[in-house]
């Protein structure tokens, strides 16, 4: 292969992803005059942004006046477990009504209160009703918005694009090696920088609200290109997917629906969650039915339903439900919202969901409870970026969204996303452009580089037999579904590990058979790579974390220990080509950050009341 016959473009910056982080990133760097290209394996919006569907969460005040950046701050410090990147937190909490209001200068629709401000729901582990809102769709009015507003800012659009991998001049990133999935042809896309906004990894597991482009590519090439990943351990089980038909398990059922006072029971009828409390959220969780409806209603001195806690929480009471055999017939609990709003506010409120049971489950929603069960949603770490400008260790490489490390310390709250991948993406792309206009020179690329990285995807298609990447794949999400699941302990998790050095060893021999056009098989291979890296780094991690906390949940170490708050784990390729997992010390919080988290909810809002009025 002559590197000299290959299609090459040459932008500024580009941006790999094309969901909500990834658009916000480009339409930043647009502004700030960059020559900017997108590429994404799928099509433009078709993301995983569209399963954050029951809102975006901003301190707005719209609905309950006492909200305000602090309170917001301190939620999302709780619900990490304090493990969050004290700074990320505070720029999220401080810049996401200014990115929500900017979204809705920019055509986005949002439910409105009576006052016609844009209105907001409860969501778990929120003091107030917090996240601005579309129905039970808002993900995708958001990709909506960034969408129409960002093909007009002059981003070139390079859609069922898969990239490969990164290319560097020395330290530095000089462009990335793609590949037309229609027609199989390489291409190298020269730039400054790149901006990874990739998304997560929830193919390694077999239940799960992904679709298929979320195979861990950002953190794979990120991996590749010597840049560290963090936290990636912790993996979110949201409490509520479907678990039947077996078809559809797994598929999304908004956290929305207990938003809107929607409450799970077991077989037996009863109302589990308010043996679940943890002492940490005790204080600010309802005991009584009575008065968890009361704070529903919007009553400002009762304390949250259950229901309402954190997903870490949710999702461990739902299993251990199971567990102990008082789940529903097909391995889940009820969620019942027909008991508890009208028929006309549940099509209202959740047509989505509404919807998605009539024609999936063949279900009334407003007639009869649904069943769910945990499913994989979402990564907390990823790839290890500076706070402000988003750049990862390796000069030029940056991360937004779900793809980076660092927000959500050990467990993400809902909503929280949304307006994660709007402040971040913002960021990352006020950050990329200010690194782009920083270098003298364009970054050089090395032939050498990509003739290894079109080999590696041409041998996949050459050689003559080998494995089936499908067989692989399920053999790999068999075994992280088993062994890296909601619960875990060292035996599993080393059981995990030695299945997934065994399905690399397999992969070693992939074959997809057919021709470079347009070949699901190849593509599938490709993934697998990506795939592996992760599956490999979240197992390990999880060994090496000896304590459950937040959304990491080890029986043979419960509970949370002090010295794990003190350190992140990071993950490095090491120089023998091994993966290299250490444990690395947080810098010290800076001081009234720590205290505005540490504080009682009953004095912070005491403060932010002195301070508001
Ligand atoms: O339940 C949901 O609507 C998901 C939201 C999120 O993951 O932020």
């Amino acid at each position: 292969m002559d590197v000299s016959d290959l299609q090459v473009l040459e932008h500024d910056v580009v941006v790999v992803g094309a969901g909500g982080a990834g658009i916000r990133a480009a339409i930043e760097c647009s502004k700030q005059g960059m020559n900017t290209a997108m590429v994404c394996k799928s099509l433009l919006g078709k993301a995983h942004t569209v399963m954050a569907e029951g809102g975006a969460a901003a301190a707005l005040g719209n609905v309950d006046p006492r909200d305000h950046w602090k309170i917001h701050f301190r939620d999302t410090m709780r619900g990490g477990k304090f493990l969050n990147v004290w700074r990320m937190a505070e720029l999220h909490a401080k810049n996401a009504p200014d990115r929500i209001r900017e979204l809705e200068e920019w055509g986005a629709v949002f439910d409105r209160t009576g006052d016609g401000l844009i209105n907001q729901r409860n969501f778990g582990g929120h003091r107030y009703p917090r996240l601005a809102h579309t129905g039970d769709r808002t993900g995708l009015e958001i990709i909506r918005t960034l969408q129409d507003h960002g093909i007009h800012q002059g981003v070139e659009i390079y859609m069922e694009c898969t990239a490969l991998d990164v290319l560097k001049d020395g330290d530095k990133v000089s462009g990335i090696v793609c590949m037309w999935r229609e027609t199989g042809r390489f291409i190298i896309i020269k730039s400054k920088a790149v901006i990874f906004a990739t998304g997560g990894a929830g193919k390694a597991w077999k239940v799960t609200s992904n679709s298929w482009e979320y195979t861990g590519d950002g953190y794979a090439m990120a991996y590749e290109a010597g840049a560290e990943l963090m936290d990636i351990e912790f993996t979110q089980f949201h409490p509520t997917g479907m678990v039947w038909p077996p078809s559809v398990r797994g598929t999304l059922v908004t956290e929305g629906v207990r938003g809107e006072g929607g409450i799970l029971k077991n077989k037996e009828g009863k109302r589990f969650m308010f043996d679940n409390i943890p002492e940490r959220f005790a204080p600010e969780t309802a005991d009584s039915e009575e008065e968890g409806n009361r704070w529903l209603q919007g009553d400002k001195n009762a304390r949250r339903p259950p229901e309402l806690l954190t997903r870490d929480v949710v999702a461990r009471a739902i299993m251990k439900e199971v567990k102990e055999d008082r789940g529903s017939p097909h391995g889940g609990a009820f969620l019942d919202i027909a008991s508890r709003r009208s028929a006309e506010d549940i099509k209202k409120k959740l047509p989505s969901m509404y919807h998605q049971f009539k024609v999936l489950a063949e279900l009334d929603i407003t007639k009869d409870p649904m069943e769910v069960g945990p499913t994989l949603h979402y990564f907390m770490g990823g790839i290890r970026v500076d706070p402000d400008s988003q750049m990862s260790n390796v000069p030029g490489l940056f991360a937004c969204g779900e793809c980076s490390a660092g927000m959500h310390g050990a467990n993400r709250l809902g909503g929280n996303s949304l307006s994660d991948l709007l402040v971040f993406g913002g960021l990352a792309g006020q950050g990329a452009s200010d690194y782009a206009r920083s270098l003298s020179g364009t970054p050089q690329i090395d032939n050498a580089q990509v003739e290894r990285i079109i080999r590696n995807a041409t041998d996949i298609l050459n050689r003559e037999n080998g494995e089936n990447p499908y067989l692989l794949h399920e053999a790999l999400q068999e075994t992280m579904q088993m062994n890296v699941g909601i619960v875990r302990t060292a035996e599993d998790l080393n059981k995990g590990i030695t299945d997934i050095e065994k399905i690399k060893e397999d992969y070693k021999q992939v074959k997809a058979a057919g021709a470079s056009q347009y070949n699901p098989g190849w593509h599938e291979a490709l993934a697998m790579r990506n795939l592996l890296i992760t599956a490999e780094a979240v197992a390990r991690a999880g060994l090496m974390r000896e304590e459950s906390r937040g959304a990491h949940t080890r029986i043979d170490f419960p509970g949370e220990r002090e010295e794990w708050v003190k350190c992140n784990i990071v993950i490095k390729k090491g120089p023998d080509g091994k993966m290299e997992v250490r444990k690395v010390d947080r810098s010290e919080p800076d001081p009234e950050l720590k205290r505005i988290a540490e504080s009682t909810l009953e004095d912070l809002e005491a403060e932010v009341a002195r301070e508001t009025a």
